[in-house]
């Protein structure tokens, strides 16, 4: 192996061979299973969309339904999780309540069957529909309320919000959140998927592979950039200070929360349909300067930074599309989380498909034949 072959970050290297779903950095172009996501966002609902990752046809009505009512059915969470649950400090991130709630679903589920697809489906509807009344549970309970139980009488969106808010939604804010998981469900080989098919490939049960992916979901160099976006904005302050404030960034060599992406060299098309969303709101709900400060340093980062392919990623409008429905902001990447269990999923099945475990090799930039140096001899090398 020569060092010319190691790629850091493994940049443009393929790591699996996957048919979810596609990709064109170059033309903004991004599809789940060969539909654009343009016309999944308008037409179709986010369960219809997870069976379409996860088996790879959209589903019959009768086969819609049935899944609606599995995953109905399934959104209760064991007491002993709960319980478990009150124990967080309500100061800890929503993201690591995920994980460890996530992992800790294996205990209760911890026969594995990779090989029987009743397995699978159980698997894959007991994780899509209890990852949203966990995150839901833990905010309620960080606030030292009891968790509500979910309403069967409410579709998937509008029932995490209830979950939530302890209050119906208003349903233009359901059917966008509804589409919001739609767009974040799925974007080919992220560092996140990467992590659940490595951790799939070693036949480990699919709580962990999800409880893996969500840890890695949380840098905010990937999942937690939606939540650094509304600090930014809340730091630049005005429409006044967009300049000035970039102009400083990009003095320190700072990255700009929520631009920028390894495979979009324009703008992510999945930003431009939050934008949109984003619009809704805002008209519906009442207009603040957030929009207007995110619309201005859109314009200024790309009159600084296109000709560095440098444009808006999916986190830079959904923050304000979370903020306006009164999510709190440390909830945003667990909002991402419980929309991208839908692409893990698809990938955990499709890995265990055609498995093959993952272990890459490496560039050796180490010593050789070094001596065993007694105590008396040695040195600290820490340079503090
Ligand atoms: C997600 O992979 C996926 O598909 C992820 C995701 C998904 O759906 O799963 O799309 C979700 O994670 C979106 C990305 C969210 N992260 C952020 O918004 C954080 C800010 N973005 C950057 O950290 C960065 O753009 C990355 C990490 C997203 C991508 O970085 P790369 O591809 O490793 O690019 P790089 O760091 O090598 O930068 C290349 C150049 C550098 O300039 P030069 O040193 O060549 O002069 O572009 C510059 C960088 O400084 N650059 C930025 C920038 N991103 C890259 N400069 C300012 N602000 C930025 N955001």
């Amino acid at each position: 192996m020569t060092a010319c072959e190691y790629k850091p970050g493994l940049e443009g290297i393929p790591a699996a061979q996957s048919s979810i779903s596609f990709v064109d950095g170059q033309k903004g172009i991004l599809e789940y299973r060969g539909i654009p996501i343009e016309d999944l966002a308008e037409k179709s609902g986010f369960i219809e969309m997870s069976f379409l990752l996860i088996w790879g046809y959209l589903p019959t009505k009768e086969e819609l339904e049935e899944f609606e009512a599995e995953i109905r059915y399934h959104r209760r969470i064991k007491y002993r999780i709960r319980d478990m649950m009150k124990c967080f400090p309500e100061t800890g991130h929503p993201m690591d309540a995920l994980q460890a709630s996530a992992a800790a679903l294996g205990l209760f589920y911890s026969k594995r069957a990779l090989e029987d697809p009743v397995y699978i489906r159980k698997a894959v509807v007991r994780l899509l529909a209890k990852i949203p009344t966990m995150v839901a549970a833990f905010q309620l309970m960080r606030k030292g309320n009891d968790p509500v139980q979910p309403r069967d009488d409410l579709r998937y969106a509008a029932n995490f919000l209830y979950m939530l808010n302890e209050r119906e939604p208003d349903p233009l804010a359901a059917r966008i959140l509804d589409v919001c998981l739609i767009l974040h469900a799925e974007h080919t080989m992220n560092a996140s998927t990467f992590s659940a098919r490595v951790t799939a490939s070693t036949l480990t049960d699919p709580y962990a592979v999800v409880a893996s992916a969500v840890g890695t979901l949380a840098g905010p160099l990937h999942g937690g950039a939606n939540e650094e976006v509304i600090t930014m904005l809340e730091e630049i302050g005005s429409v006044e200070n967009v300049r000035p404030w970039l102009d400083n960034a990009l003095e320190k060599k700072s990255k700009i929360m929520g631009f920028g992406h390894r495979v979009y060299k324009v703008k992510d098309p999945r930003a431009t349909i939050l934008q949109g969303l984003a619009e809704q709101l805002f008209q519906k709900f009442g207009h603040d300067d957030y929009y207007d400060i995110a619309a201005e340093l859109e314009r200024v980062v790309e009159e600084k930074l296109a000709h560095k392919g440098i444009y808006p990623n999916v986190d830079f409008y959904s923050g304000l599309v979370y903020r306006k429905m009164g999510i709190p902001t440390d909830l945003f990447t667990p909002v991402f989380a419980i929309a991208r269990v839908a692409g893990w999923l698809a990938h955990w099945k499709e890995q265990l498909e055609a498995n093959r475990i993952y272990r890459p090799t490496q560039v050796y930039a180490g010593l050789h034949e070094q001596g065993y140096v007694p105590m008396d001899q040695r040195k600290s090398e820490i340079v503090s």
